[in-house]
């Protein structure tokens, strides 16, 4: 019996930029997890199975070895802190930035000069610390779960930290991104005690999804 390799990776995005990827590596998922109720998914290699799991509890399944391997964003791993994990490919999907928001108009670069308390609502509150302490801007952080652009529009904060792909959500809610805190996408990891048991069957898959990379980094050239 081979070993069984188990995915995790959550739904939307990541999951439908994942799909190119695993038949690259000759896997086709069974089900589609935004029909299916079902949360274990089996794939058409019968050694491979994948987890359906929320996008900020990616890391730990993998990092408990619950799932050999996962597909998780570079935002959810920065939170995470990667205890456990290798990280050992940048998929190139799901790409957007980290960024720091605040209503237009609103005079963010003055207020740091002047040294400014300023209130900042975000999910990304690790991320947001760092990045506040690193530059010894003086933030309060509010944590929140989703729908930051709400919060300066109802006096709730001065700024978010938030993700940016189109723009189209700030510009909807009459913010403007005002400082990038760093690139996103999505990175796979691997459980590091996996790595070691069944580096037999979880080498191959890696170098498969590492030649699709590859391969479509090229075609986009
Ligand atoms: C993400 C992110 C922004 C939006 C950015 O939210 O948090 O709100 O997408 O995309 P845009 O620049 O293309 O408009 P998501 O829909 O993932 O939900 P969330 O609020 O739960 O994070």
């Amino acid at each position: 019996m081979p070993a069984v390799i188990t995915l995790a990776l959550s739904k939307g995005r990541i999951f439908d930029e994942t799909l190119p990827l695993l038949e690259a590596a000759g896997i086709r998922a069974l089900a589609d997890p935004e029909v299916s109720r079902e949360l274990v998914i089996g794939t058409s290699r019968a050694d491979v199975r994948l987890l359906v799991v929320r996008a900020a509890d990616t890391p730990t399944y993998v990092q408990y070895g619950a799932a050999d391997l996962g597909i998780a964003g570079k935002d959810i791993l920065l939170e995470h802190g990667g205890a456990g994990l290798y990280q050992p490919l940048d998929l190139g999907i799901a790409a957007c930035r980290m960024m720091v928001a605040a209503p237009e108009g609103f005079d963010y670069a003055g207020s740091v000069r002047r040294g400014a308390r300023l209130r900042v609502a975000t999910k990304y509150v690790k991320t947001a610390r760092e990045h506040f302490g690193a530059k010894g801007v003086h933030v309060d952080l509010i944590k929140l779960y989703g729908s930051m652009e709400l919060a300066p529009l109802v006096g709730l904060a001065d700024a978010i930290v938030d993700l940016v792909a189109t723009g189209n959500t700030l510009r909807a809610n009459g913010l403007a991104a005002v400082e990038e805190i760093g690139p996103i996408s999505a990175r796979l990891i691997v459980n590091q005690a996996s790595l070691k048991v069944k580096r037999g069957a979880i080498q191959p898959l890696l170098e498969a999804f590492g030649r699709a990379v590859a391969a479509r980094a090229a075609g986009n050239r």
